[in-house]
């Protein structure tokens, strides 16, 4: 089968990785790719939004299978037009895409399934939001409705702050609606379930460690390092949350007329009272997928297709090695507000550790040499029979690799290992 993997993050790179292990695998076609996934398949220069251009390729190559990796195609219908073109595709449509695109969508949905999840009000004008800040007399975590990049989320300490955070987030287009919602405590975890809209297989949860710096300290950025599995769910757990959050959210959105085809990722904080949804992502996280993948022994490709349409979703499809393994996210200088791009990356080929995979993200050949191209750079995965040893594993090759104003987390996994 010809796949064409959408998208050109560490992600993508660690799709490419497994989908290429799959023995149904013809070629796989990276668009745009980046130079990690140049290593394992076809790179193509056309960008994620050129949803015309992406189909004619799909059909032209004869591509059996298109995966996609970021939320901006999903939410722009790339998902609809391969269907339009009755090509099969792991990712879901506009409509049930809405899940991670609108918060108002997501909170509607959660309330009308039953799904535990922050209490939240949702306003159409930020004056109204801050009379009932003003109102209510206390903090509140204010979320903008659309997509906004990672950015669209802040948690306040004050009143003022909440009304401060109100002006920041409407400023911009993704803040036209507003969500003011309670602030919950507790450890965070990512799961991930591939759905084909009534059925889902839940990928092992993982922690994601969203600040810049060490200590949870620093601006939020999309991820700086994770690791799988998270030790805060036992598989019971993982069974409990999917009879709670998963298969509520894939029926509610069934029943809407939105059946969800592709991953579906609930951002959970686990409270004294339970798990509640922070968030719905409609597809995998990043840098949760390099730390997920690399425990799937099973064919990634046939459970995508399988979600797809093609065929049954069996518990059997995914076997996992029993291992773990953890993520080291490296940024560029700058990163997240104005990473710095094109300073040289040295080391990466003096690491010859098997239990080693390096994650191509913002990367770029320039005269021969590899580049910083973005502001997460590269993800440095180690693989171990426990956490501690795949940390390990991972620090010593992050200790080879150097790029001027290379900053990274010395602390992925440290709270787990307390
Ligand atoms: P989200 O994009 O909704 O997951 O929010 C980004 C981050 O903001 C989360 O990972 C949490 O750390 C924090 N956050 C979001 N909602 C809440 C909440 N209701 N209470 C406390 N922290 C929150
Ligand atoms: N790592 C968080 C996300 O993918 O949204």
């Amino acid at each position: 089968m010809n796949v064409l993997l959408i998208g050109s993050g560490g992600r993508e790179h660690a799709l490419a990785w497994k989908l290429a292990q799959s023995p149904l695998i013809d070629t796989l076609f990276v668009a745009p790719g980046n130079p990690g996934t140049a290593q394992i398949g076809r790179n193509l220069p056309v960008e994620v939004l050129a949803i015309s251009q992406l189909v004619e390729i799909a059909q032209h190559e004869r591509v059996g299978l298109v995966v996609i990796g970021p939320e901006a195609p999903l939410a722009a219908g790339l998902a609809d037009a391969c269907l339009k073109a009755n090509i099969p595709v792991f990712g879901p449509t506009a409509a049930a895409a809405q899940i991670e695109s609108s918060k108002a969508f997501a909170k509607r949905l959660m309330i009308e399934a039953g799904i535990p999840t922050a209490k939240a009000h949702i306003f159409d004008k930020p004056d109204s939001a801050a009379d009932f800040v003003r109102a209510s007399g206390c903090a509140w975590v204010v979320k903008a409705d659309g997509l906004a990049a990672g950015k669209g989320v802040i948690v306040p300490e004050s009143v003022g702050d909440t009304l401060d955070a109100i002006r920041t987030l409407s400023a911009n287009a993704s803040g036209a609606r507003l969500l003011l919602e309670e602030r919950l405590s507790g450890p965070e975890v990512s799961l991930i379930a591939l759905c084909n809209g009534e059925h889902a297989l839940p990928l092992p949860p993982a922690q994601d460690h969203k600040r810049l710096r060490d200590g949870d300290a620093g601006p939020n950025t999309g991820g700086m390092g994770a690791y799988a599995p998270a030790p805060h769910l036992t598989s019971a757990d993982v069974t409990d949350l999917m009879a709670q959050i998963m298969l509520p959210a894939l029926h509610a959105l069934k029943r809407a007329g939105m059946p969800f085809c592709g991953a579906l990722y609930a951002g959970l904080i686990l409270t004294e009272h339970g798990a509640r949804v922070l968030e719905f992502n409609a597809r995998f996280g990043d840098p949760e997928t390099q730390a997920i993948l690399p425990l799937l022994d099973g064919d990634l490709l046939a459970t995508l297709a399988a979600c797809a349409g093609n065929g049954v979703l069996s518990d059997d499809l995914l076997r996992w090695t029993g291992d773990a393994a953890a993520c080291v996210v490296l940024a560029a200088e700058g990163y997240p507000d104005t990473p710095r791009r094109g300073d040289v990356i040295s080391g990466i080929e003096s690491i010859d550790d098997p239990n080693v995979l390096i994650f191509h993200a913002g990367t770029a050949w320039k005269n021969n040499l590899l580049t910083t191209a973005g502001g997460r750079v590269l993800g440095v995965t180690g693989i171990g029979a426990t956490l501690r040893e795949a940390l390990m594993r991972a620090y010593a090759a992050v200790d080879r690799i150097s790029f001027p104003g290379m900053q990274y987390r010395h602390d992925i996994g440290a709270k787990a290992m307390q």
